[in-house]
């Protein structure tokens, strides 16, 4: 069954945990992200911990050396998953793997392909050869499955290409969720809930539409009944 995270994309602690109150008994977990990590530390973990499980998703992208030591140093705190930018390298994704297996053994290591916030456009301004955005997916999904990490982090379009690929085992987390998919927000590549978990996503990663709406829980509701009747056909 695939899980909802909501992101608790805030600059303070007060309005994260409000919002971790207010859906503990209907999220299956939270996703942390640089603005609150930045403004909070690393103490907000723990505090959200208390609520669910935690996606510490905080993109890394630098040279072996600094990803590694940083991430060492995050993976003791109780998160379930961490994340760094598949464009780090097969090499600092190896070891990043090996190294989390001593420190926190349960803990998912993810590789960030394309950001949902990129599309076709995005990429031909940067100059990449290809510009498409589901071709470069395809490749860093490829170069994250070689390096041993447990799955990536990529939009709802691109995931049955990605489980046909790489198998079930291998996780798809999945932002740009929306209902209503004319209101997309900064994001690009965006599908409903319901198309998410029908193309295989595990988990679906959803911010604005649950945390600015009036009725939370409802929403949460809402999200998750759709999300259940593709298991109920
Ligand atoms: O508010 P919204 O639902 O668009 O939030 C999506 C969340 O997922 C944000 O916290 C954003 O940083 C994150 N994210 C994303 N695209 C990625 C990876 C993470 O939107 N490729």
């Amino acid at each position: 069954m695939a899980k909802l995270f909501v992101a608790l994309d805030f600059d303070n602690e007060e309005k994260a945990l409000e919002i971790c109150q207010k859906s503990k008994n209907y999220i299956d977990g939270y996703k942390i992200g640089l603005e609150l990590f930045c403004s909070c530390g690393k103490d907000i973990v723990n505090k959200v911990a208390e609520f669910g499980e935690v996606f510490l998703d905080l993109k890394f992208h630098d040279i072996p050396n600094t990803v590694i030591k940083t991430i060492e140093s995050i993976a003791k705190l109780p998160v379930s998953i961490i994340n760094l930018h598949a464009l780090c390298g097969s090499y600092t994704m190896g070891i990043v793997k090996d190294s989390i297996k001593g420190i926190n053994p349960n803990c998912k290591v993810i590789g960030v392909t394309m950001l949902t916030s990129v599309d076709n456009n995005i990429l031909k301004s940067l100059n990449f050869n290809s510009c498409n955005v589901g071709e470069q997916v395809d490749i860093l999904a490829e170069l994250v499955y070689n390096s041993g990490l447990d799955g990536i982090v990529c939009s709802p379009q691109e995931v049955i290409k990605v489980k046909k690929k790489f198998g079930n085992d291998f996780l798809t987390i999945v932002p740009g969720i929306r209902q209503n998919t004319n209101e997309k927000d900064d994001q690009k590549r965006v599908a409903t809930p319901k198309e998410a978990v029908k193309n295989g996503a595990d988990i679906l990663i959803c911010g604005r539409p649950i945390y600015n709406a009036k009725d939370i829980k409802q929403v949460i509701l809402d999200i998750k009944n759709e999300m259940g009747d593709i298991y109920a056909r």
